[in-house]
């Protein structure tokens, strides 16, 4: 089972760090393999060009596909489950995450398909985990919660993956009480990863 982690957060400080490291260490439990895109670490390109542009905003898809997306690409192919980890900000995800989805959905692949291109595979799990200083229930009652599960679950993961989770580990502000809840939601959604895969195996 390969396990790709899409991870966005600047600090090695940070509560979303120490998430990554559950993540990894139930994930090497099992002995499945983690193959972890660190935006921040490896300094990810969010930005996307003017050059860019005119591959992706006109749909030209005899231009190239930049070298990182395409290393992008190939560990999507690599996937069966592909998890995004991120803080909220500003009741989204940092802009380095959504610089990701900008470049390496990249047209002809992950949308707007042509028979000659190579096209994004259908993957099993798609997880999405963010951590947010606010309680879900604040966040429910707010309707940021509502909001977030659709673009994320909706759009960014879309018809691209069979079975979609999304865990909010709120309350991070007093974080001595949720840790514990948030530890059993981390370990019942490994559970799940590996109930729906073997599954479909
Ligand atoms: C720039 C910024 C914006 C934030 N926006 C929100 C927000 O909109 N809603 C929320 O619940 N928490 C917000 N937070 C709090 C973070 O979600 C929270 O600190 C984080 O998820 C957990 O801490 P970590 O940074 O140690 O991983 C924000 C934090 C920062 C730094």
């Amino acid at each position: 089972m390969n396990i790709l982690i899409i991870y966005s957060h600047p600090s090695r400080e940070s509560y979303t760090f120490e998430i990554l490291n559950q993540l990894k260490n139930m994930f090497n439990a099992q002995n499945w393999h983690v193959d972890v895109s660190d935006l921040y670490a490896n300094n990810f390109q969010s930005v996307m060009t003017a050059e860019e542009y005119e591959r992706e905003g006109k749909s030209n898809t005899t231009l190239p596909i930049p070298q990182d997306v395409l290393e992008e690409h190939r560990k999507i192919e690599n996937a069966d489950c592909v998890i995004f980890l991120y803080p909220l900000w500003w009741s989204d995800c940092p802009a380095m995450m959504k610089g990701w989805f900008d470049r390496v959905y990249s047209v002809g692949y992950a949308y707007g398909q042509k028979p000659d291109l190579p096209k994004m595979k259908i993957i099993k799990y798609g997880a999405v985990i963010c951590t947010a200083g606010h309680p879900n229930n604040f966040l429910n009652e707010i309707g940021i919660a509502q909001s977030m599960e659709k673009v994320m679950l909706e759009d960014r993961l879309g018809k691209r993956f069979q079975h979609k989770e999304m865990l909010v580990l709120g309350g991070t502000l007093e974080i001595d009480k949720v840790k514990e809840h948030h530890r059993n939601e981390i370990s019942a959604l490994v559970k799940n990863i590996k109930l729906v895969i073997h599954e479909a195996l």
